[in-house]
């Protein structure tokens, strides 16, 4: 009697164990990750794209109102958009088509990607930022470019933005592989 009894309290033990096991495991599973980027020429939305797969997360995009032009682009012309935006740092806060993100309070983990240009982030995805509360957030920045490092780029963005624990960045080559891309992201999930 008293080994069934014992049994008994044994096999209760067990199951609030495992319970709270389970419980850890959901958890983890319902936080969530987002992975909001602005890509000008495609480089950035890829290495995005491999993010957001390999971290089973959803992505955003940063889109202009009015997108940039490959002649806009063209930093060699002094009368382009994009040199007179870097000239004049007033014209840099340009129009969002979207301004918010649906159930941004729903996110633990926000992925901040964008191109360098002259050194520091693409000003849409700045712009963008700018905007949002990452207050109880985890905020993991990553950017391409041809040569230049992440500099001070990831550092200005978290200076700009309200709240959020921001994580070491990563700058990836324009050129990098998805299988780069893939292994960072599961080295900063772990
Ligand atoms: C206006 C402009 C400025 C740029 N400035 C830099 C720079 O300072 N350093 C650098 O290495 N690459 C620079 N680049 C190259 C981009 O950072 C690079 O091609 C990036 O991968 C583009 O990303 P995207 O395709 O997502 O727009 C610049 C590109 C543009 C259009």
């Amino acid at each position: 009697m008293k080994n069934v009894k014992l049994l008994k309290k044994f096999a209760a033990a067990a199951a609030a164990v495992m319970l709270a096991g389970i419980c850890a495991v959901s958890a983890s599973a319902a936080s969530k990750t987002l992975v909001v980027y602005y890509s000008a020429t495609g480089n950035t939305e890829r290495v995005a794209k491999v993010i957001a797969q390999t971290a089973g997360a959803d992505l955003f995009k940063v889109t202009p109102a009015q997108p940039y032009t490959q002649a806009d682009l063209n930093w060699n012309d002094s009368s382009s958009r994009v040199v007179r935006e870097h000239d004049d740092e007033k014209l840099r806060d340009v129009k969002l088509a979207e301004t918010s993100v649906k159930d941004w309070d729903s996110y633990d983990v926000v992925f901040v990607g964008y191109p360098i240009w002259w050194g520091i982030a693409a000003w849409p995805l700045s712009s963008f930022v700018k905007a949002c509360d990452f207050t109880g957030k985890t905020v993991i920045p990553f950017c391409t470019s041809l040569s230049s490092g992440l500099g001070e780029s990831a550092a200005l963005l978290e200076k700009a933005v309200r709240g959020g624990s921001w994580q070491k960045g990563r700058r990836f080559s324009s050129s990098v592989s998805d299988s780069e891309a893939a292994e960072w992201t599961r080295s900063v999930l772990k």
